[in-house]
C-alpha cells in the first residue's frame, strides 16, 4: 500500500494537481476521503523542496501510512495512457503504437531499449485491452521451413494456445509451432473471392487452413486440398476443419508438396503459394497440379519497391510457357508491409 499525503477538503484539488504535476501521484489507486481531508495516494517520496511548497499551499497536510486504498478499475483508452508516469517521455515514444491480436493473445514486438520494461508493457495492454488472456513478446521474425516465431510470455497466463475468428471461420492456433498471421485476412478474402462454383482448389503451403477453409466454407468448391509440411499444423487444420464443419470439402494432407505433387498432377483449377520468399522455387509444381487447360496461380512473395514485380512476373511467364502455357496477369497488388521499402506482394496469374 503506497503512503499518503492528507490534505484538508478545501486544498484537495489544489494539491492534487501538484502531485500528479510532479508525478508523484499514484494512478493505480483511488483517492481516499472523509468528512474533512482527503488521502492522495503517493507514487514517491517527496523532496524537501516539495514538501515545503506543499506546507506553504496548504498547512496542515501531512504524510500518513494509510492502510486502505482501492485499486482503480477504470480502463485507461490507449497503451500511452496506461504507462503515462511508469514510463520516460523518451521510452513512451518508443512504445508501438500497434500489435497484432489472435484471441484472446496479443503479439507485440519492442525496440530492444524497452526489453526492461517488457512486463510493464505487457500488463499496460492487458489493462487496456480486457478481452486480452497472455501477452507475447515476439523475439525474432517468423523464420526457418515451417515460418514459426520466437515468443515470449510478458504478461498474462504461460499460454501459447487460442482460437481466433476471421470472416466468420474459427482456426485453432498454437503460436509457439505454427505460423498464423492476421494481417493476412484481407488478402484470404481476396483470393476466396474469385473463387467460382465447383473448382478444384490446391493450397500448397496451408498452415492451419485460413484460405482453404475460408474457401470451402463461404464458396461452393468440389474439393480443396491443404497441403502443410508441419505436423502441427496438420493436426490443427484437422481440428479446425471440424470447427467450421468443412471436413468433407477439404482434404488435409501432411507432406512437402514435392512428394505430394505427383499424385495430383493436373488435379486444379487454382493453385495458392503462400510461402513468400520460396514461392518462385515451387512454380513447376504449381503448374503441375494446374488442370492441363491450364487455371490460375496465386504467387506470393516479398519483394523490394525498385522490383516489386516486374521480375517475377517474368519468372512466373518463362515457366509457364516451358510448360506450353501463355499467360496473363489478373491482378498484382501489395499485401502488407514487410519492412522499410520491402513488401509482400501478390500476384494472380492466369494459366492458359
Ligand atoms: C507462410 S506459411 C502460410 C500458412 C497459411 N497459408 C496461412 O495463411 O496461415 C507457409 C507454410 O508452408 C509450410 N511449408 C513450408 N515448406 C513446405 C513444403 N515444402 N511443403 C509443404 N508445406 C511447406 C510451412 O510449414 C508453413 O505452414
Amino acid at each position: 500500500m503506497p503512503k499518503a499525503l492528507k490534505v484538508p477538503k478545501q486544498k484537495g484539488e489544489e494539491i492534487r494537481k501538484f502531485l500528479k504535476d510532479h508525478k508523484k501521484l499514484d494512478l493505480d489507486y483511488k483517492i481516499n476521503r472523509d468528512e474533512k481531508n482527503i488521502y492522495l495516494p503517493l507514487k514517491k517520496d517527496l523532496s524537501k523542496k516539495e514538501k515545503d511548497q506543499i506546507n506553504q499551499k496548504s498547512p496542515g497536510s501531512k504524510i500518513i501510512q494509510q492502510k486502505r486504498f482501492e485499486e482503480k478499475k477504470q480502463t485507461p483508452d490507449n497503451l500511452e495512457e496506461a504507462l503515462k508516469y511508469k514510463l520516460s517521455e523518451e521510452e513512451l515514444e518508443k512504445v508501438p503504437s500497434s500489435f497484432d491480436v489472435l484471441g484472446d493473445i496479443a503479439v507485440v514486438e519492442l525496440p530492444q531499449a524497452l526489453f526492461d520494461k517488457k512486463e510493464l508493457i505487457g500488463k499496460a495492454l492487458m489493462k487496456v485491452h480486457k478481452n486480452l488472456n497472455t501477452v507475447l513478446l515476439q523475439k525474432s521474425p517468423v523464420t526457418g521451413e515451417y515460418r514459426v516465431r520466437d515468443l515470449e510470455v510478458i504478461a498474462g497466463e504461460q499460454n501459447t494456445h487460442t482460437i481466433h475468428k476471421e470472416y466468420g471461420c474459427r482456426y485453432k492456433i498454437d503460436l509457439s509451432k505454427v505460423f498464423f498471421s492476421p494481417r493476412l485476412s484481407h488478402e484470404r478474402e481476396k483470393v476466396m473471392n474469385q473463387v467460382k462454383p465447383k473448382e478444384v482448389i490446391f493450397d500448397m503451403f496451408a498452415g492451419v487452413g485460413p484460405f482453404s477453409i475460408l474457401i470451402a466454407k463461404k464458396k461452393d468448391p468440389k474439393k480443396v486440398y491443404a497441403v502443410d509440411k508441419n505436423k502441427e499444423s496438420v493436426r490443427l487444420l484437422k481440428k479446425n476443419l471440424e470447427l467450421n464443419k468443412v471436413k468433407d470439402k477439404v482434404e488435409p494432407i501432411h507432406g512437402d508438396i514435392r512428394d505430394i505433387t505427383p499424385k495430383y498432377k493436373n488435379s486444379s483449377d487454382r493453385a495458392i503459394m503462400n510461402l513468400p520468399f520460396k514461392s518462385g522455387s515451387f512454380l513447376d509444381e504449381a503448374i503441375t497440379l494446374l488442370k492441363e487447360k491450364g487455371g490460375i496461380i496465386h504467387y506470393y512473395d516479398i519483394r523490394e519497391e525498385e522490383n516489386l514485380y516486374e521480375d517475377a512476373v517474368e519468372k512466373i511467364s518463362q515457366k509457364a510457357n516451358k510448360n506450353g502455357y501463355s499467360t496473363r496477369v489478373l491482378d498484382k497488388r501489395i499485401v502488407r508491409s514487410y519492412s522499410p521499402k520491402v513488401w509482400n506482394i501478390a500476384i494472380d496469374v492466369e494459366l492458359s
